[in-house]
Order: structure tokens, then sequence, then C-alpha cells
């Protein structure tokens, strides 16, 4: 893996999970912990990139070398500061797990209990951040991640086709991988190609991704 595979690109990424406030007080949220969108944006960074990196809540520090970070807290708020900062995009990863709903009406005051009683909450769709960027007709070089509890490779086989990516990370959630954990363990997609990366700490796998998005970039933008 050589330096500065990325010199003079500016790659935005998405990392951690999202939360959709229900009250003051309760939220609908996800288990990502952020790692492994820091360690692509550290990768990113150490391969010569100008990197921003939007952040859902995360207790992570900001990786050496990143030039800017966006905190947001709900997917409309990754949404927008992900679209925004994409116009000067090369590259975009979305490494978040974004909250697929929302709760349709926020209470601005604390839920309280009716005993006995059960509780519904209705939930609206969130928009799709990939397939907002995907849509528009000049956009950066798009890789999505796909995470998934069984049938990971036909998931997303088709997310790389219906969210019009360029690449797709997928890996299987579960087992000391994916949410949280050190580890993770990849296999990437694009149109004509795959490429399997085994179990490794998630660093040391976001060097590998970072070297076959630039292999992928430079093959079809230039
Ligand atoms: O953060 P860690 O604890 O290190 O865990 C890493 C991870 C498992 C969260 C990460 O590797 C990962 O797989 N991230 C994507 C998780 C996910 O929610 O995937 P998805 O299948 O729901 O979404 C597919 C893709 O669409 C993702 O790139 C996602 O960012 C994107 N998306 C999803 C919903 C939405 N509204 N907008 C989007 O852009």
């Amino acid at each position: 893996f050589g330096n500065g595979v990325l010199a003079g690109l500016n790659v935005l990424i998405s990392a951690g999970p999202t939360y959709e406030d229900i009250d003051p007080v309760r939220f609908i949220g996800n288990r990502s912990s952020g790692r492994m969108g820091f360690a692509a944006a550290a990768a990113a960074a150490a391969a010569g990139a100008t990197v921003t990196l939007v952040a859902g809540p995360v207790s992570l520090a900001t990786p050496s070398g990143i030039t800017r970070r966006i905190d947001v807290r709900s997917a409309a708020q990754m949404h927008a500061a992900v679209l925004e900062a994409a116009a000067q995009a090369d590259i975009y990863i979305g490494a978040a797990a974004v909250g697929d709903y929302r709760p349709q009406d926020v209470s601005a005051t604390k839920l309280k209990k009716h005993d006995g009683a059960s509780l519904t909450l209705r939930l609206s769709e969130n928009p799709d951040i990939l397939a907002s960027l995907s849509a528009q007709i000049a956009h950066p070089f798009l890789v999505g991640f796909a995470a998934e509890t069984h049938d990971v490779a036909s998931y997303a086989q088709g997310k790389l086709q219906h969210k019009g990516l360029d690449m797709i990370a997928a890996n299987q959630v579960g087992s000391g991988l994916g949410f949280e954990a050190a580890d993770n363990a990849l296999t990437l997609y694009w149109a004509d190609g795959a490429v399997e990366l085994p179990r490794a700490a998630k660093p040391e796998l976001a060097r590998q991704l970072i070297a076959h998005v630039a292999e992928r970039y430079r093959a079809t933008r230039r």
C-alpha cells in the first residue's frame, strides 16, 4: 500500500450511528461505535487525501490528519451535512449506520407512563443519503457499506445497484464482527468485480479498503 494514492483528492466520510429523538430524554439509535468510519478517515488522510468526517454521536477522538469534522445527531442532520460537503468531494464513503426511520412527532415534554397501556410510536422514513447523492448529475465516487445478518452478498449487490453506487463494502454483523467490535471482515463489490478482505482490526481493514477505493476511483475517473 503506497503513500499518497489519494493525494489531491477530497474524501468525505460518514461514521457512527444516528439518534432519532422521541422526547427530551429518549431516542432511537443503533450500535454503531464509529470505529470503522473513523479508521477509514484515518487511512484516507494517511493516503494523502483532504478528509472531511461527518460523525454521528460517538465518543471517539478525531484521527490525526483530518481537515474537518462535523458532528451531527439525527439522520436528517447527517443528510444535510453530507449533501453540503459533497459538493467539494471526489469520493464519499458512507460508513455511518443511518437510522432508516424517525418518530413522526417528537414530544417537547417527557412522555409519561400509563400503567398497563401499550404505547405506539409512529415512524416516518428518513431520506437516503447515498440515494440522494447518486441522483445528482455530478456526484462523488460513491462507496456504501452494507451491514447484514444474513444473505450478505445478495443484499449488498442489490444495494450497489439500486442506490447507484460505485462500490459497496459488505460486512456480516455478529460473532465479534461489525458493530462496536474491534475487528471486521469486508467483501467489496463493484459492477464487474469483488474482493474479500478477511477478518482484521478495523484500522488494517480500512487501509485495504482505501487502497481498493483509490484503485477503482482511478479506473473509473481517468
Ligand atoms: O461503527 P462501528 O461500530 O465500527 O461498526 C461499523 C459498521 C458495521 C456500522 C459499518 O461497517 C457499516 O456496515 N455501516 C453501514 C451500516 C448500515 O446501516 O448499513 P445499511 O445497510 O443500513 O445502509 C447501507 C448504506 O446506505 C450505508 O452506506 C449507509 O450509510 C447508507 N444509508 C443508509 C440509510 C440512509 N438513510 N442513508 C444512507 O446513506
